[in-house]
Formats: structure tokens, sequence, C-alpha cells
């Protein structure tokens, strides 16, 4: 597939485009970087005067209390009213702020005013059921513009919106809402995916009633199939939006810059998940900055970042992001090769596209399908692309260069986390590209590859990736477990107050960071975060299963998938059967993306003496390497 005249070089630079240079927002990336270096608060001050505050604050940064830092104290504002507000009184007013189109094809857009006013109207149906400043509400949903509409809804009365992925199902649903103790739950009755429904309805029915903390669920029509409601709980969104309550004014609740905007739950390594919890101040700024910085996004741009609302690249760079620039963006429901695999392209020339935003695991699952698909289509509307969620190999960097981007469109590979809220290493449009690199840091964000000690690995050498100085979209703490935000995130290195990020990476002597991948018990399938614990907690969950131990093994497509390792219960028997059972098991207690792709039975497994398993001799065996060193196992 890929052309041989392509075949790996390990030095390859790709200059920018002198055009590119000229029209891009950041044209001197070592200049703004020094900039930023020089006085960091006011850096910071500087890229937050671009945004509406009641407001101003009195300090942009407190170290205080470290490593609980606080941003731009004392400031009031809302994200919502930078997002929709504001725009609304210029003439961005009728602009296209969202395209969508579903997966059987039907399309709606919204324009900055009409978005501002479902939103308004959703926020006065969520304080007329009782939902106040600070109150957690739980989204679960497809990818439709009703879930875009929840999240601004909440945020805009200051209420504290909890995303999960509808990838997920029953148990991990339940977790989250208990860790959250939210009180309503936002959902819809299906999605379409692949032509088929979801039924998340059914899922959320299941995870409500292992978590009974919920009172009330509001359910959005979309795939129109029969559901169950629950008299007196379940409300349908559509009939609550036709009432007199769901009034189209609404004033964004004035919020201190620190008051939480959303929880985002994300894979630590333990089995309970870790709430990843940002704020209407600080956030707002970086999500905007580094979008302008790396996408370069202009009023004549229609962006699409593919990603799914549900994760952080959602929050980011779907919903917040875009919306504060005064972006057009499109969203799409289903899945990238349905029904052929020329869905996205036909996307991109359909809706005139220019910038395209996904991940590695898309690239090459397109890339198998083959060049004749988006040849077929006109790509030339393109000027961007992106990249994110887990390293991209450089022969899809290549293919993605070459056959989508025709050779003219860079590569912002942008590396980021959950936690650190937006992108923290990457190109701009004006640098010099190498494929597998994240390039460098972004302006205001002080990086390093780090040994054990914190001592500088020099170029070549692999080591811990930190963060060296606090920046504004900073997660604050995990939901109600303080001293895990710090054991986690500050611990290491608490001499030196660096954060650590937990993926190894390398430096070149350029300076160019390439991210290896994680080095604790995450595993990224197809760029979803998943962590051992919760999955292996899941399969021990099943009656049959003693114990348990899964790891992440390289695939070519999804990056890695997922092997699990179980020690029956005494009285079960190994068979294709139980396999297959225990596989719908995680299906339901996890989700469908946590489903291993392999289980072996097994009557032990490799432990330390303080009972740790050591996946690293698990990973060995599995790929037919090396065990390494041994001296602790205890078998
Ligand atoms: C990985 C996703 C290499 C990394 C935004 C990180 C990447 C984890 C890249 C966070 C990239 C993300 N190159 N690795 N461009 N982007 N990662 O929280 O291991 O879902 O720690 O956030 O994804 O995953 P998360």
């Amino acid at each position: 597939m890929v052309d041989e005249a392509f075949a790996p070089v390990t030095s390859e630079l790709y200059m920018p485009d002198e055009e590119i240079v000229r029209n891009a927002y950041v044209q001197d990336y070592e200049a703004l970087y020094a900039e930023a270096q020089q006085n960091l608060e006011e850096f910071w001050a500087k890229q937050a005067e671009k945004l509406h505050w009641f407001q101003k604050w009195d300090r942009v940064l407190d170290r205080s209390q470290a490593p609980f830092f606080k941003w731009f104290v004392g400031a009031k504002t809302n994200i919502v009213y930078n997002a929709l507000d504001r725009h609304v009184k210029t003439w961005r007013k009728n602009k296209v702020a969202l395209i969508f189109e579903g997966e059987p094809g039907d399309q709606r857009s919204y324009s900055y005013w009409r978005l501002w006013k479902e939103t308004n109207k959703f926020a006065n149906v969520l304080r007329s059921m009782g939902v106040k400043k600070g109150d957690r509400v739980t989204i679960y949903m497809g990818r439709t513009p009703e879930l875009i509409i929840a999240m601004l809804a909440c945020a805009k009365i200051g209420a504290i919106h909890s995303v999960i992925y509808g990838g997920f199902s029953e148990q991990a649903i339940a977790d989250r809402i208990e860790d959250a103790q939210s009180r309503l739950l936002i959902t819809s009755d299906g999605a379409w995916l692949r032509g088929n429904i979801v039924r998340l309805k059914d899922i959320a029915d299941e995870a409500v009633k292992r978590s009974p903390v919920i009172e009330t669920v509001i359910v959005v029509k979309r795939t129109g199939h029969e559901i169950h409601m629950e008299q007196g709980r379940d409300y349908w969104y559509h009939d609550l939006m036709s009432l007199p309550i769901a009034s189209p004014n609404c004033e964004s609740e004035v919020m201190d810059a620190e008051d939480p905007l959303f929880i985002l739950y994300t894979s630590g390594t333990t089995g309970k998940p870790k709430g990843v919890l940002h704020t209407h101040g600080g956030y707002q700024v970086y999500v905007s900055s580094t979008l302008q910085w790396v996408f370069d996004i202009k009023d004549e741009d229609r962006y699409w970042c593919a990603a799914d609302p549900g994760w952080i690249t959602g929050h980011s760079y779907i919903v917040y992001g875009p919306l504060i620039l005064g972006a057009t963006s499109l969203l799409y429901e289903g899945a990238p090769a349905y029904p052929y695999p020329n869905r996205w392209w036909r996307l991109i020339e359909e809706y005139g596209i220019t910038i395209l935003y996904t991940a590695p695991t898309a690239i090459r699952g397109l890339m198998r399908f083959g060049d004749a698909w988006p040849n077929r289509h006109n790509l030339s509307s393109l000027r961007l692309l992106g990249s994110v969620g887990e390293p991209i190999n450089p022969e899809a960097w290549r293919w993605y260069y070459r056959v989508i981007g025709k050779e003219r469109c860079p590569i912002m590979d942008t590396w980021w986390q959950t936690e650190t809220g937006g992108f923290m290493i990457s190109p701009v449009p004006s640098v010099a590209l190498k494929p597998g690199s994240a390039t460098r840091p972004l302006p205001g964000i002080d990086v390093d590859v780090v040994d054990d000690q914190g001592v500088p690995c020099p170029p070549g050498v692999d080591g811990n990736l930190v963060v060296k100085q606090p920046w504004p979209g900073m997660l604050r703490t995990v939901y109600g477990d303080p001293d895990r935000y710090v054991q986690q995130y500050w611990s290491q290195y608490a001499d030196k107050g660096w954060y650590l990020t937990g993926d190894s990476a390398r430096k070149d002597e350029d300076g160019y960071i390439w991210v290896i991948g994680r080095n604790d018990d995450v595993i990224k399938v197809s760029g979803y975060r998943l962590g051992t614990a919760e999955i292996e907690s899941g399969l021990v969950s099943h009656e049959a299963v003693a114990e348990a131990a899964v790891i992440g093994v390289p695939d070519q497509v999804r990056g890695n998938v997922i092997y699990a390792y179980c020690i029956l219960r005494s009285g079960y028997q190994p068979s294709d059967r139980l396999r297959e059972e225990l596989k719908e098991h995680i299906r339901h207690e996890v989700g469908p993306i946590a489903v291993p792709a392999k289980i072996e039975f097994t009557d032990t497994l490799p432990k330390t003496r303080s009972g740790k398993i050591m996946r690293r001799v698990l990973r060995a065996r599995a790929l037919g390497m090396p065990e390494g060193d041994l001296s602790t196992l205890e078998e």
C-alpha cells in the first residue's frame, strides 16, 4: 500500500510550505516560546485577555498550595459565555457552529444563534428539575448535537458534567455515577453504529439499577426504537423542551475561575476510575489558545475533529475550543467505514472540510482499504491534518500525508492527556515535522525526559516524560480524592515539583520529543484509554474466575489489543464456551472496547513477592521475548 519511494528514513524532515507559514497564526514558534519562558504569568495573562471575564483576576497563578495550583485567582467567568453568549452579539450569530451528519445520512446544522437558544432552553429545563450550581450531571449518549447541548447547558448553570463515553457499559457507568453522586442522567434511546442500534437506554437502565443515586433520567429520541420509560423517573427530552419552562433565555451563571466545569473519568492504576477535574477559567484559556496555535482556526475553516465528545479530545476540541474561537465544526455520528470505506472522504468532499483531526488507529484502519477509496474523492479543501491518542507510526504518517493531504498538508501530531486539558507537545503549522514525533512543547509548556532520579536523559535515551511548570489547562484534582491526585502525579518528583505524565519518551538531538507509550498499567486500545485494573476486576466479577491479569499487546491497526490471563476457580474447566462467556461478560461490565482479543486460562500468574502481578513478564511471554530481570519473581 505504501509506495516504495516512501521507504522509512530515520532522519526525514518535512519543511513547512512557505504559504502555510505566511498564513499561520504562529509564524515564529521560537519567538513565542521564548516570550512565554521569559514571563510565564504575563504570557498566560495576555492569552486570557482575549476572552471575556465578568471580573478580572487579582493574580494569574497561585502556587502557595502546590500541587493544588490556582489560575486566574479572583476572576469571574463562565466558559459558555465565551463559547456562545458573546458570539450571538456579533455577526457570528448567523455563522454555522455545528454541522451534523448522522450515520443513516440525516443532516442538521446549527448556527451560533440556534445552538445558544437550544442550550438556554435545556439549561432552563435542568434548572426547573432542580439542578443547581455544583451538582453533578452524568451524560451517556451517542455522538449527536444534543450531547453537546447537554454539556453546554450544564456548564451554563454551573453544574458539573460527567460525560461517559458511549462505548462503556453497565458497571463502568454505575461506578462513575456512584463516584460523582449524580442524581440526574441524560441519555438517549440508542445510537447508530455500523447500521445497527446501540441500545444505550437499556444499558443506562441497568446502570441506574446498580447505582440508585440517580433520581431523574432525561432521554433524547435518536433511533426511535421501543424502550422502557420508567414513570416518574424518565422524561423525554423533546417533551421537556416543548414545555413553557424551556424558555430560550438563560443568563450564564457567574462562576469563579476555579469553579469546577467537568469531571472526566479516566483509567489509572487501580480499578476505581479516576475523576479528572477541570475548571472554567484556566481551561477556557488553555483550550482556545492551543487550538488557535496548532490548528490555526480561521473563520473560513470547516474543522472536523472526528473524536468522540465523550473523551477529552471531544470536550476540548469538539465542544469548548472550537466554540470559543467561533469555528464551524462537523460532527459525524457513526463508524468511519460505513456503509463503505469512503464515508469519511465523502464527508470531507461534501462539507469542504479544511482541517481533519483524528487518531492513528482510524488512519491505519482506513489505510487498509487502499488508496482507491480516498482517491475517488476531491480532498483539495484540506489544509491541515492532525493526530492524537497514541504514537503515530511513520508508515501511517506518510500515508496520511501523501494520500489524504496530497503532500500539501502538515500533520499536527498532538501529544496530551485527559489530565492536561489540551495539547502539550505539538507542532504548529510553521515548524519542520518528523514523522512519528510530536515535535516540541507548546509555548508556556516546559517538559523534559528524565530518569527515575530526575536527571535529564541525554538524546536518544528513554526516560520519564515530565512537565516542570504548571499550565492553565491542568487538572486541579481527582474528584473526591485529593490524595490520589498528589500520589499519582506529583509524588515521584515531589522535591522538584514536577508533574509525572506516566509516559516514557526520548528526545533527539534537535530537542524533538518521541513519545513511546505508557509506562504504567494503562493500555491504549484504538486510542481509547483503559486501565488493566478495571478490566481485571470485571473478569473476577465472573463466578468462574479466581484471578485475572490483562496486558496490552501491539496490534497493527488498533495500536494495542488486550490479552487476558485467568485462573479459574475450582470446579470450572477451561473451554471455548467459557472464553466467549467471559468476553460477553466484559462487554457488559466494562464495554465493547475492553473485550480481550485473547483469553488464556492458566494455573499461575507471575507475581512479585509482595503479590503484585508482573505484567512485564506476561507481555514478554506473549511476544516471545526475553523475560528480563526475574529477581523479584515469585510465581
Ligand atoms: C497517549 C488523549 C503519542 C499518551 C488526548 C498519553 C499519545 C495518553 C499522543 C493520554 C501522541 C496521546 N503521541 N502518544 N500524539 N496523544 N497519547 O487521557 O500515552 O485518553 O499519556 O488523552 O495517550 O490519553 P488520554
